[in-house]
């Protein structure tokens, strides 16, 4: 399957991505997480991404774009993917659906992860990760056994640098502004799941497992 995921940030993307990949063998790319190795490595890339990604806006279409044409041609995306993060702009929608065109192949579907923006600041602020894998953790929604550190590895948790309630604000600005349009391209093309994503990580896992099955 080819599947998108869209939702603002905090709203559950990246904690059912790893669930969905194992199940259905898909390879799973996430534009932040693309962008955020760039960063850390000072890459060129990440260089010039990482003064919009501090401040909670979006990086340049083009940048991401690249990222996304460099990575679906990997042997390991042909029979499925789902990309998380992207797209997010309308231009993205659109840079995508060429790329596709010329593989003569399409997206299923898009997983909206709809949920009020009142509850995200408490899932952006407690948010911990574990940089290597992407495992992701919550001080209250989903803790590690031991605090700040990863259950498999036992390697120490971060805080991702944009979320503070303050960059979350600009995150969101964005999302309603320039990620918004992208829902109603793909509504267009009816394949849009829209899912409650304000019920436990549980719940959502199996309201995609219904969408995915159907
Ligand atoms: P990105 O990394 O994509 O961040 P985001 O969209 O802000 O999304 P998040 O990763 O914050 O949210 P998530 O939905 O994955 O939440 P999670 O599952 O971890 O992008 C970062 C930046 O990169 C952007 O600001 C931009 O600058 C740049 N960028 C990236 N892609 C781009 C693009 N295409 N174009 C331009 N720029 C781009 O969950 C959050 C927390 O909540 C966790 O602690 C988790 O444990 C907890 N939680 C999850 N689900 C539940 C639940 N159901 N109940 C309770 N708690 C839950
Ligand atoms: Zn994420
Ligand atoms: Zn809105």
């Amino acid at each position: 399957k080819r599947l998108i995921l869209i939702g603002p940030p905090g709203s559950g993307k990246g904690t059912q991505s790893p669930i969905i990949k194992d199940e259905y063998c898909l390879c799973h790319l996430a534009t932040g997480d693309m962008l955020r190795a760039a960063v850390a490595a000072k890459t060129p890339l990440g260089i010039k991404a990482k003064e919009a990604m501090d401040a909670g806006q979006l990086v340049s279409d083009d940048l991401v774009v690249g990222i996304i044409d460099e990575a679906i041609k990997k042997p390991s995306c042909q029979k499925g993917f789902i990309l998380d993060g992207f797209p997010r702009t309308v231009v993205q929608a659109e840079k995508l659906d060429e790329m596709l065109e010329k593989k003569g192949v399409k997206v299923d579907k898009v997983l909206n992860f709809a949920i009020d923006d009142a509850i995200l600041e408490e899932r952006i602020t407690g948010r911990w990760i574990h940089p290597s894998s992407g495992r992701t953790y919550h001080t209250k929604f989903a803790p590690p056994r031991v605090p700040g550190v990863d259950d498999v590895t036992g390697e120490p948790l971060i805080q991702r640098k944009d979320d503070t309630s303050a960059v979350l604000k600009s995150r969101l600005e964005a999302f309603h502004k320039q990620t918004e349009p992208v829902i109603d391209y793909y509504s267009k093309k009816g394949i849009v799941a829209n899912l409650a994503a304000k019920k436990p990580p549980k719940e959502v896992t199996a309201e995609v497992e219904k969408v995915l099955s159907s």
